[in-house]
């Protein structure tokens, strides 16, 4: 078994020239030649902390496959509570991009944790990206990984020919966790020799401030399995629900029909999308109305999730598709993200 320090340094040396390139970004006033003994330092002390824990697992470190909306939030906490921290995307500019959703989030946090406090703000944030290691290199990227977390697009044969060739090069150790907001976890465990090492992990968008996970059980998920899923999720200060496999689960199940009724409201001309928006927020109590939090999720990633389940169900009108969705999409406009949706943002991913 080789030194934590090691290990770290191992995982860290293939991804050290791009990590340099993106400290550029994520701490402007440091130069780029940000030395690794200080990160070897710093998980060093964060592995002695997680000893004293007394763990009822052993998930120290942890791959996030995908690193949009959701991947970035769940990199980020899991750093924030001393995992060690594998990213991985498939191009730069991706990574990039969700480094930068990282840093800008950790800012927004430690605004309200350290007021009057810039030291400890600055060593919050020094801290948390010390537990992150960037990567481009899947094989790389989980050769130590006690937890994979996948968090690619929602669309099942992308996710089905990555857990595959996880599955082929993770060490059996290895648990796997979808993050998938509509498809069925027993269909990308089937992929996979490990459907007893598998299971989901939903988390709710954003990640750094919405409590629940939903801890998805498949028949197959063993106990010990199940159990470390749940207790990483209370270790990332969430409030986790255990789940059956059906589809959406329990909130979206819930929450995506309620905002594709919505959609055909406007479609039928009953409201404006801001009056709806209004009316739920000011009559239901609603922190977001269904067209702000449909532009939030992503609109691309909404019509891939009704896409799936229409297929699976065809009569089933709640989950019908809708043409006002369809046509956004086509047109690249997925909400917050690109900048446009039903609403138009000053910048993508901004308000
Ligand atoms: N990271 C860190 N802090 C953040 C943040 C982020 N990503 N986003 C917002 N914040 C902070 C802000 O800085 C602000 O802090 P202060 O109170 O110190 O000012 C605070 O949160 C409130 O933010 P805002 O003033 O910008 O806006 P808000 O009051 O509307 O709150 C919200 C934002 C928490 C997102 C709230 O609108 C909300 O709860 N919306 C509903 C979200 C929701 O329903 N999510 C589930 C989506 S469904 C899903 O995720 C499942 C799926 O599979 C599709
Ligand atoms: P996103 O489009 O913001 O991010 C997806 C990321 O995955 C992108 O950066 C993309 O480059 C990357 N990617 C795609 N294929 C990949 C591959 N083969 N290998 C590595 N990276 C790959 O999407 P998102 O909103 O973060 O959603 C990700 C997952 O989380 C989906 O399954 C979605 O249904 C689920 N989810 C989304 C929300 C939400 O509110 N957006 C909430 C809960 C769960």
């Amino acid at each position: 078994m080789l030194a934590v320090g090691q290990r770290i340094l191992k995982s860290a040396r293939h991804t050290e020239k791009l990590s340099h390139e993106l400290l550029g970004v994520l701490h402007p006033s440091r130069p780029k030649s940000f030395p690794l003994f200080s990160r070897l330092i710093s998980t060093a002390s964060v592995q002695k902390q997680r000893n004293g824990e007394a763990a009822a697992h052993n998930l120290q470190n942890v791959t996030v496959v995908g690193l949009g909306l959701m991947g970035a939030g769940i990199a980020q906490v899991a750093a924030q509570n001393s995992f060690h921290v594998t990213v991985v995307d498939e191009q730069d500019e991706y990574l990039q991009r969700g480094m930068v959703m990282i840093r800008k989030s950790l800012d927004r946090i430690t605004k309200k944790k350290f007021p009057n406090e810039p030291k400890g703000a600055e060593k919050f944030i020094d801290d948390t990206l010390s537990k992150v290691t960037i990567s481009r290199n899947i094989l790389k990227s989980v050769e130590d990984a006690d937890l994979v977390i996948e968090a690619i697009t929602e669309n099942i044969e992308a996710k089905q020919t990555l857990f595959r060739t996880l599955d082929e090069i993770a060490p059996p150790k290895t648990i796997f966790a979808s993050n998938t907001s509509s498809f069925s976890v027993t269909e990308l465990a089937k992929v996979t020799e490990r459907q007893d090492r598998f299971g989901g992990l939903h988390f709710f968008n954003p990640v750094p401030l919405m409590s629940l996970v939903e801890v998805v059980r498949i028949q197959e998920t063993s106990a010990a399995t199940f159990n470390a899923l749940f207790q990483f999720s209370k270790e990332l200060g969430k409030s986790p629900v255990a789940c059956n496999d059906t589809p959406g689960f329990i909130v979206n199940r819930l929450l995506v029909p309620y905002m594709m009724e919505a959609v055909r409201m406007l479609e039928r001309g009953e409201a404006t999308s801001s009056d709806i928006d209004k009316a739920m927020k000011l009559g239901a109590g609603y922190p977001m109305g269904p067209f702000e939090l449909l532009d939030y999720v992503g609109l691309d990633t909404t019509k891939y999730i009704i896409d799936g389940w229409h297929e699976i169900y065809p009569g089933n009108p709640l989950f019908y598709p809708s043409e006002t969705l369809n046509k956004l999409v086509e047109d690249g406009h997925f909400g917050r993200k690109t900048g446009v949706g039903f609403y138009r943002y000053k910048t993508a991913n901004g308000k």
